[in-house]
Order: structure tokens, then C-alpha cells, then sequence
């Protein structure tokens, strides 16, 4: 189910597919999908990892209700949609996979404080996956992962969109600016 202003109306974003496609998530992984929209990323998440538990996060509040709606469809009882800003909703929890369409038209200080958010709500090894337009800022993007998570890399491209990942530093290596190092 899908609505008037919300993303995407009636169909699957070309972006949001590449990301779904790309992305393995392990079993028994806690996950985030932030910015839900109408909810196909942690839908797709929920359904294809039963054992997984999805939070799913979104401002907008008729997005919140058609992705409830929509993962009762699907039958994902592993989700739970939280309404609200950021991680704000998800305060001091911590992820093994934060997966994002993120909302490129709220400018770069929404998105770069996306990124520097998920380092503090990932557990070790976690990973934060995004997917943008390449000609919509998907470079700066990328950029400023490689800023806080030092071995941000690409992981998919196609279609006019890319796919990227930053893992949080395992607990002893210093993979991210301005942790203590030696
Ligand atoms: C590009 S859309 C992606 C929607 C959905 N994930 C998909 O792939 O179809 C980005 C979503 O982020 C939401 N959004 C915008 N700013 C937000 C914020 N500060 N916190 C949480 N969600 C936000 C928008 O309402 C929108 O649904």
C-alpha cells in the first residue's frame, strides 16, 4: 500500500531495490531502517530474515502508518514502527545493520548528521548501508562516510544509483576518526 505524499507512491524506488538487492543481513541481526517511507527496506528485511527484529523509523506519520499496515500485509511480526525524527525514537540502542533511503531533499546537514548518528548506534562490526543517486550527491555522501567510518567503501552501482557501507570499528581497532588510537 502506498499514498499520496509519501516516497515512491505506487512503486518500488529504483534506489530501493539496488540497496534491498545488495545488502545480506545475518541472522539474528537487530535492524534499523530509517526513513521507512511506505516500508520496503525493512519489510524486505523482516521477510527475509525471520529471526531478525526491524525497527523501522519515519517522520512522517501516514508513512508510519502504511508501513504498519504494509508489514501486516507481508506478514513481518518482527517490525516495529516507531514514528519520529533521526534516532531520536531509537535513543541509546545500538544495531548490527542501520539500512537507509535517506531523505536527500532535507539537505546535507540532515544527512551528514544521519551518518555521524549511526556511528553512535551501531554496535561493533556493525554496518551502515545507503543508497543515493549518484548525480543527487551520492559522492559527498560516500565522502562523508569515508569521514567517520574510515573503511566506507562502495558496494553497488547501477541504474544511476550507488550503494555504500561503513562498518563500526571492532572493539580494539581504531577504524574511526577520533577514537582513541595509539
Ligand atoms: C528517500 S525516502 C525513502 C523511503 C523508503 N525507505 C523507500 O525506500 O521507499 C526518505 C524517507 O525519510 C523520511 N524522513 C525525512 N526526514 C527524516 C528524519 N529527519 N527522520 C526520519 N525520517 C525522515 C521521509 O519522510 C521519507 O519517507
Amino acid at each position: 500500500m502506498t499514498d499520496a505524499g509519501v516516497f515512491a507512491r505506487g512503486k518500488l524506488d529504483r534506489g530501493t531495490r539496488l540497496l534491498i538487492e545488495a545488502v545480506d543481513i545475518p541472522e539474528g541481526s537487530v535492524v534499523l531502517d530509517l526513513g521507512c517511507g511506505y516500508g520496503p527496506i525493512g519489510i524486505a528485511a523482516a521477510v527475509l530474515c525471520p529471526t531478525c527484529r526491524v525497527y523501522m523509523i519515519d517522520v512522517n506519520e501516514r508513512a508510519c502508518g502504511l508501513t504498519r499496515r504494509n508489514a501486516a500485509l507481508n506478514g513481518a511480526a518482527n517490525v516495529e514502527v516507531r514514528c519520529g525524527t533521526g534516532f531520536q525514537p531509537v535513543k541509546g540502542m545500538k544495531f548490527d545493520l542501520v539500512l537507509s533511503n535517506p531523505p536527500i531533499r532535507a539537505g546535507k546537514r540532515v544527512l551528514f548528521e544521519i551518518i555521524e548518528e549511526a556511528a553512535q548506534h551501531l554496535k561493533p562490526g556493525g554496518r551502515l548501508v545507503l543508497v543515493a543517486q549518484t548525480k543527487q550527491g551520492a559522492k559527498s555522501l560516500l565522502r562523508k562516510l569515508a569521514e567517520v567510518f574510515p573503511t566506507a567503501r562502495e558496494v553497488e552501482k547501477g541504474g544511476g544509483y550507488r550503494v555504500m557501507e561503513g562498518v563500526a570499528g571492532i572493539a580494539g581497532e581504531d577504524t574511526t576518526h577520533g577514537s582513541a588510537g595509539p
